[in-house]
């Protein structure tokens, strides 16, 4: 990417965002926190196939480029990278990245081949834009913590910087598949939170395998939720808490299926 060399050139600290675009609010608050932290924000959009363990989800992802561009536009991103396959995959990828127990577990077990797609894109926009510092939400947890066991891996100079995740009124975390709820399920999406939440309080006067059973009759009590993962991890490197007083931060990662959408959202539990 020439605009991004050439301002690298010129001393300009770059602040990246990479996206798969249906931009929401989210989003705008990783790149208005890359904005006033660099020179210049860089933005990507690319809806990257190798990601997707199930081909319906690849197809069904909403993509509205002109949109995305827009809002882009009104909080003055400098530069938005939107490139095709062929440019990202030039040949079929090969690569097998290994990270150990962090991607094997959580969505790694249920979304085969998932962290692979996005460690293999990421590390290519990373020397694409050469940003330095790129922006993640804390709603991919697991995500986040793959991305900084890859700069670390590939030596990227890069800063990976970690962002809060937005939520609705409700507290339903903000995520592009929301858009694909129905007007019951997104109702009942709110009870995600919710429950972490209820999980939080639990937190040090239940054992996690007790809290783990309450999160499961919480939110299959739901007609319209079933749980498909509750997962009480050392932040760190996402092994199984087996005690309830640790001295390290513990999170608490949910995967939830509303009719065919897939959601998940995580609580820190002693933070
Ligand atoms: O979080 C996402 O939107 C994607 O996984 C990412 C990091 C843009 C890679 O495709």
């Amino acid at each position: 990417m020439e605009w991004a060399a050439n301002a690298r050139k010129s001393h300009f600290e770059l602040g990246f965002v990479p996206t798969m675009g249906a931009l929401h609010q989210g989003h705008i608050d990783l790149a208005k926190r890359a904005k006033a932290k660099n020179d210049l924000l860089v933005c990507s959009i690319f809806v990257n196939p190798i990601q997707f363990n199930n081909p319906e989800d690849l197809k069904k992802y909403p993509r509205d480029l002109e949109r995305d561009l827009q809002r882009l536009q009104t909080i003055d991103c400098d530069a938005v990278f939107c490139p095709d396959e062929e440019e990202i995959y030039p040949e079929p990828v090969t690569t097998k990245y290994d990270f150990g127990h962090v991607d094997k577990v959580m969505e790694g077990k249920y979304r085969q081949g998932h962290f692979n797609g996005v460690a293999i894109v990421v590390n290519k926009l990373f020397d694409i834009v050469q940003p330095h510092r790129a922006y993640f939400g804390e709603k991919d947890f697991q995500q986040l913590q793959i991305i900084k066991a890859l700069v670390k891996k590939e030596k990227k100079e890069v800063e990976v910087i970690a962002c809060p995740t937005v939520r609705e009124s409700d507290g339903l975390a903000m995520s592009s598949r929301n858009a694909r709820l129905n007007p019951l399920q997104r109702k009942e999406a709110a009870k995600i939170f919710e429950t972490l939440e209820g999980a939080k309080k639990r937190f040090g006067f239940m054992s996690p395998r007790a809290i783990k059973k309450w999160v499961e009759q919480e939110i299959n009590a739901s007609s319209e939720l079933k749980l498909e993962y509750f997962e009480i991890v050392d932040a760190e490197n996402l092994l199984p808490l087996e005690k309830t007083d640790p001295d390290f931060p513990v999170v608490g990662c949910i995967a939830v299926n509303a009719g065919e959408v897939r959601l998940i959202d995580n609580i820190f539990l002693n933070v």
